[in-house]
């Protein structure tokens, strides 16, 4: 249950879906990709964007990016968060392969 709450929150994430809204970006759905078994991306441009748990990644989204390979010129991973992003950015560099370029957080509105 716990689980599926947690799968729920990252569907419904409010920055993604504004922010492939406003770039005219298409939205890839994390679950989606793991019951697909889609773990490989190839874009200009990609960002991974996840709600911070405990301090860190979700850790769905950790073994996620564990498993991924992304082939681009520009990786961004942004965290939303409540009061800190803790940790996110640094298990993120530690879990993909490759070049993070750019680490962003966003301050949800409690
Ligand atoms: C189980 C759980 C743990 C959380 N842990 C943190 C945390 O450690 N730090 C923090 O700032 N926010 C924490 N939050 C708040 C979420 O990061 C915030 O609600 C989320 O970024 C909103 O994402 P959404 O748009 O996908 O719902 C937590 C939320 C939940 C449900």
């Amino acid at each position: 249950m716990e689980r599926c709450e947690e799968l729920q929150r990252i569907i419904d994430g409010y920055v993604a879906k504004r922010l492939s809204e406003n770039l005219n970006e298409t939205l890839v759905n994390l679950t989606d990709c793991i019951k697909e078994n889609k773990y490989e991306f190839t874009d200009d441009c990609i960002g991974i964007i996840s709600p911070t748990y405990n301090w860190g990644l979700p850790s769905i989204v950790k073994e996620f990016l564990e498993r991924t390979e992304f082939h681009t010129s520009y990786l961004y991973l942004i965290s939303t968060y409540g009061t800190t992003p803790g940790a996110s950015d640094a298990q993120a560099r530690r879990l993909i392969k490759g070049k993070v370029s750019a680490f962003y957080s966003v301050k949800m509105p409690c």
